[in-house]
């Protein structure tokens, strides 16, 4: 049984994904089964990394998400439209969703979710956070048993990798950004990632699945690492701290019960685990009852490591329908699905 996916986008995490895609000999048999189908860009006369058939390369995205042969649709254009629209006109064509956007999740999730499991496709979403790192699926399923307490998080490569190289190198902060950028590590407006908004995303997804309910994006407080000065690095080293942009989503035992979620620069002591989280690596530490401390990481943005994620999931896919049956109709809630998000 071949299963066709359908690329929307081919820049960074897109030639990481196709590059996989097309290289099947040393790994998941299952990877014999899939086929790229089609691949929508904004320019067709761009020059690519890869040589893909030039017939499979398209402007019109909307054909790539309506054509019947295409089974999963894998959405790497990123941002909020037309991404969005997109991904509904893919559920309602049918299709399989695989994301990598964190933007387009922490808004219209739910959206998305309830036209998902209404449709019964599957929309998975493993490259959104933290890169490479497996932590949706560990998340959602094999900390299932959890009472989840805190998450805390470097969840954003390119300002991690800043931050270090201005604490290792002395280097300034906008030529180390231009480098960042360089390696695909920043989104295309890279004040996203600088101004903390990408980091802010992705705890609202983490936060979503842990804590089960809806979280509110625009609520978050957030304040990126542009105060960030050399003098403020300088003196954390000498009092024995590091300055690390957090993610945070906290369970706050008052009344309410209420979730603190918010993302800013913290002085960390030396000695805690995600000090010396370093360069565009990532890493989550989860706490929760009854099993306390977890840690995820691994490195957090980059062409192979995202394109692991993407890949991982469209994996999972192909492996469910192929053991039920391409046209089978799928429970919904096996998928990543709106009862995460609403839940409480
Ligand atoms: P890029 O900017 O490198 O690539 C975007 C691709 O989408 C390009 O091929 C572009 O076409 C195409 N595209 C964008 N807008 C449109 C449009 N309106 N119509 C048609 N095609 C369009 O982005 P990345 O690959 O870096 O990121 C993709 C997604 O993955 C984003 O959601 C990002 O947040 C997420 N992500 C990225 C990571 C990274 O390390 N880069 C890590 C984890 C997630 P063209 O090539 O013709 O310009
Ligand atoms: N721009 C993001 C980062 C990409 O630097 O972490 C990975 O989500």
């Amino acid at each position: 049984m071949a299963f066709k996916v359908g690329l929307l986008g081919f820049g960074t995490v897109g030639t990481g994904t196709a590059a996989i895609l097309r290289d099947r000999d040393r790994r998941n048999p299952l990877l014999q089964d899939i086929e790229i189908g089609r691949v929508g860009v904004k320019s067709l006369d761009k020059p690519r990394a890869i040589a893909l058939d030039p017939d499979l390369l398209t402007t019109d995205l909307e054909s790539i998400v309506t054509d019947p042969d295409i089974d999963i649709v894998v959405e790497l254009i990123g941002g909020l439209e037309p991404a969005r629209s997109l991904i509904l006109k893919a559920i309602a064509a049918g299709k399989h969703v695989v994301t990598a956007n964190k933007a387009v999740i922490a808004r219209y999730g739910d959206e998305l979710y309830a036209a998902a499991n209404k449709a019964g496709v599957y929309i998975l979403l493993e490259a959104s956070v933290g890169g490479g790192i497996p932590i949706i699926k560990p998340l959602k399923e094999s900390l299932g048993a959890n009472r989840i307490s805190q998450i805390t998080g470097i969840v954003n490569g390119t300002t991690n990798y800043i931050l270090t190289q201005m604490t290792e190198e002395g280097a300034d902060f906008d030529a180390v950004l231009t480098e960042a950028q360089q390696l695909g590590y920043a989104e295309a407006d890279p004040t996203a990632d600088v101004d903390g908004l990408d980091a802010a995303d992705k705890i609202a997804i983490l936060a979503s699945l842990a804590f089960g309910g809806r979280i509110d994006r625009e609520a978050i407080y957030c304040e990126g690492i542009r105060q960030v000065s050399a003098e403020d690095i300088s003196y954390a080293e000498k009092l024995g701290f590091t300055i690390k942009l957090l993610a945070i989503a906290q369970k706050t035992e008052n009344r309410d019960n209420t979730l603190q979620v918010r993302v800013h620069p913290t002085l960390l002591p030396n000695a805690h685990p995600l000090a010396s989280i370093n360069g565009v690596y990532n890493a989550v530490l989860v706490e929760g009852e009854p099993i306390g401390q977890v840690m995820f990481f691994g490195p957090g943005a980059g062409e192979g490591p995202t394109a692991s994620a993407v890949v991982s999931d469209i994996l999972a896919i192909a492996g469910i329908l192929k053991s039920a049956g391409k046209n089978t109709a799928l429970n919904p809630l096996l998928s990543c699905s709106h009862q995460d998000y609403s839940a409480i």
